[in-house]
């Protein structure tokens, strides 16, 4: 959608009042509009890794989503103020998985005579909760572009993974870079007794996965892939790991939004790729790449926006940078000091992988 011209130089206006003072960070799932007022554009481990980039920032605002924003404030100063556009962008895989949900899956492990040898690894996209819980019990972050790192490392500490909450991300590293079979994976379903598996499945799991998804990248069917060959002859099909499994092994290439964005830069004139991931980012490449002859499509022309990333809109980012600028410290993102410690030793350990 093209922007609103007057709102437009009313976000250039309170950005350049704002100055040195403010750092705008920007998923690559955010809408035109407002990445174009990113600092700094990135996937979800660019943006962790360079919240920090910028101490003498004392607003970060981040065009992202609510567990984006809370590791930006885990892994920044205390005298950083981390500030989320709209407080209604959360994420619904994030929220499949709450700490009394996770603490209650711990027990279950525990009693199953398991837990001392599982080790969790947690998808960013989880909550704070979820992050100290791992940090709490020996384990790490990961994010898309660092899953197989992360779960190498798992395997050195301990003899099983329990992994949440994103179970295509868990399935499709484990079977696709760790060479385990679908039969070393159990899915634990937190709705159920005992996560709905016998001990004896758990013991027997190398990974437990977490029944969690994205309500985005889950649309995405085997059908997808397979009509998008048919309408498109010779069609490079790339897709994110939080597709399913069926989706991943019948695409020709996997990888987080920051790979995508190199595989198409680094792509012949004359190719066509079938993106399957969020639209505002398809949607950029496509655009970005028309003239170089590059033809791009979505993967599924059914599938929707990710609703809550789209919830940050230039009318939000205009009236949180107008409001800083005036001196109003509007939505702000902090956690608890107790949680924060256990989630930064998580997401630490994240950033020491090899
Ligand atoms: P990445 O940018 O790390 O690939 O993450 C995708 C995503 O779903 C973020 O919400
Ligand atoms: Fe969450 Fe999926 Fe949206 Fe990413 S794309 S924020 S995982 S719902």
């Amino acid at each position: 959608s093209p922007s609103d011209p007057d709102l437009v130089a009313r976000a250039r206006a309170a950005k350049e009042k704002l100055g040195e003072k403010v750092f705008v960070l920007g998923h690559h799932y955010q809408r035109d509009e407002v990445i174009q007022f990113a600092d700094v554009t990135g996937d979800s481990f660019k943006l962790a890794r360079d919240a920090a980039a910028r101490p003498g920032a004392e607003y970060i605002v981040f065009c992202g989503v609510h567990f984006m924003a809370e590791s930006a404030d885990i892994l920044t100063g205390d005298d950083q103020k981390v500030v989320l556009p709209d407080l209604a962008a959360g994420c619904s895989m994030a929220d499949m998985a709450t700490a009394e949900q996770v603490a209650e899956c711990w027990d279950v492990l525990t009693d199953a005579g398991i837990a001392e040898r599982v080790v969790p690894v947690s998808y960013m996209n989880s909550s704070a909760d979820i992050k100290a819980f791992t940090g709490k019990h020996g384990g790490t972050i990961c994010t898309s572009s660092n899953a197989e790192r992360a779960l190498n490392w798992a395997f050195e500490q301990g003899e099983q993974v329990l992994f949440l909450p994103d179970q295509h991300l868990g399935r499709n590293t484990a079977v696709r870079d760790l060479g385990l079979s679908l039969e070393d994976c159990v899915l634990y379903n937190p709705h159920k007794p005992n996560g709905g598996l016998t001990a004896e499945e758990l013991r027997n799991a190398k990974m437990i996965l977490w029944r969690g998804h994205c309500s985005v990248h889950g649309r995405f069917s085997l059908d997808s892939v397979n009509d998008v060959r048919e309408r498109v002859p010779g069609v490079n099909v790339l897709v994110h790991p939080e597709c399913k499994h069926e989706v991943v092994s019948a695409a020709d290439y996997v990888g987080s939004t920051e790979y995508i964005i190199k595989m198409l830069e680094e792509a012949p004139s004359g190719s066509k790729w079938a993106i399957g991931t969020e639209l505002n980012l398809v949607q950029r490449l496509a655009n970005r790449f028309a003239a170089d002859d590059k033809e791009i499509v979505f993967l599924d022309k059914t599938v929707c926006f990710c609703s809550t990333m789209n919830r940050i809109d230039l009318p939000h980012l205009v009236w949180t940078l107008e409001s800083l600028a005036e001196g109003k410290e509007i939505n702000r993102i902090q956690v608890e000091k107790e949680t924060a410690d256990f989630a930064q030793l998580a997401l630490e350990r994240m950033l020491a992988l090899p």
